[in-house]
This record gives structure tokens, C-alpha cells and sequence, in this order.
């Protein structure tokens, strides 16, 4: 991999970064059946490669209404969100992709780091229910956008379809 994506990339040139660790990540887990290797490798290969990303990781569902961390890069990050707060708990509760331009107009943002201005939680669902969310953080307003939500839809989406079962 090259050096990380610059902040400021243009959409071709973040749809080709994003080929590249699909790539990546795919040859890093032929063969692997291990739910914890496969988010951790996820972590790590999203985060470098993106120079927007500044907490990159998973809230795995540990019981009724729950999120716990899980494999991430970053500095820490909030051991327990329930559903009912932050946009990880949103994506958890509504099943869906949660794009946040600004951080501080989405009521009860969760601030981890204080230095976070926009971030995007994708759920990772199996036979209909959510089994983890991948949350990514930035300093920088606004730096996610349709090309991010995409990518990372499917990249949840084949974890879900490989690793889902073992979620459990
Ligand atoms: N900002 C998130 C909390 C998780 S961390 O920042 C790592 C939220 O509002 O759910």
C-alpha cells in the first residue's frame, strides 16, 4: 500500500484507494474464519490508508441493546455504547448507515476524542439482526461522503456474509 489518501483526494482518486484495500483486505483474509482477526485486519488496513481517518474500529453487539468495543486504531475509544446514545448506538438501532458531517449538530454525539468533527458508523448485519458496527472518526469536517458509504457498506457487507455466523 502507498502512503495513506490525502485528506482533500478527489472522488476517483478515493474510489481507487478503496479498490486497493478491498483488495488488500480480501487477500489478507483468504483462508480465515476467525470473526476477531478479520475485524482487526479490517481496523488496521482502513486506517492507514486514509489520511481522514483518525479512529477506525468495531463495536461488536454483546447483549440485549449493547455495543462493546472491539478491534480498532485510534486513540481509546468509549468501552460500552448502548443503543440508545451516540451514532453508533443510531446505526445499531435503525439498521443503517449513519453519515455525521458535523458532529456537533447530531444530538448526543458521543465525544471519545474531542478532537472528532465527522464520522460514519455502518452496521454489520447477520440473518437480520446487527452484530457489530464499523465506526470511523475524523478531525475533519465533513470527510465523509457517498464514495465512503458505499465502500464501507461493502466491505461490512462481506464481513457480515464470511465472518457473520462466527459473530456469535
Ligand atoms: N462518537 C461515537 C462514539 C464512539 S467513538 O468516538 C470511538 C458515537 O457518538 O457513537
Amino acid at each position: 500500500m502507498n502512503h495513506a489518501l490525502p485528506l482533500h483526494a478527489n472522488a476517483m482518486e478515493k474510489r481507487e484507494r478503496y479498490r486497493e484495500v478491498i483488495l488488500s483486505i480480501d487477500a489478507l483474509l483468504d483462508g480465515e474464519d476467525d470473526w476477531v482477526a478479520a475485524l482487526a485486519t479490517v481496523a488496521c488496513e482502513l486506517h492507514h490508508a486514509f489520511d481522514a481517518f483518525d479512529w477506525t474500529g468495531f463495536y461488536r453487539v454483546t447483549s440485549a441493546e449493547m455495543l462493546t468495543i472491539g478491534p480498532y486504531q485510534g486513540t481509546h475509544g468509549c468501552l460500552r455504547i448502548p443503543f440508545s446514545k451516540g451514532v453508533c448506538g443510531a446505526a445499531a438501532r435503525t439498521k443503517s448507515t449513519q453519515l455525521v458531517p458535523d458532529v456537533e449538530a447530531f444530538p448526543g454525539h458521543i465525544a471519545c476524542s474531542s478532537t472528532t468533527r465527522s464520522e460514519i458508523v455502518v452496521p454489520l448485519m447477520h440473518e437480520g439482526e446487527v452484530v457489530a458496527v464499523l465506526d470511523v472518526d475524523s478531525n475533519a469536517a465533513g470527510a465523509f461522503d457517498d464514495v465512503d458509504r458505499l465502500a464501507l457498506e461493502s466491505i461490512c457487507e462481506m464481513l457480515a456474509v464470511r465472518f457473520g455466523k462466527a459473530s456469535r
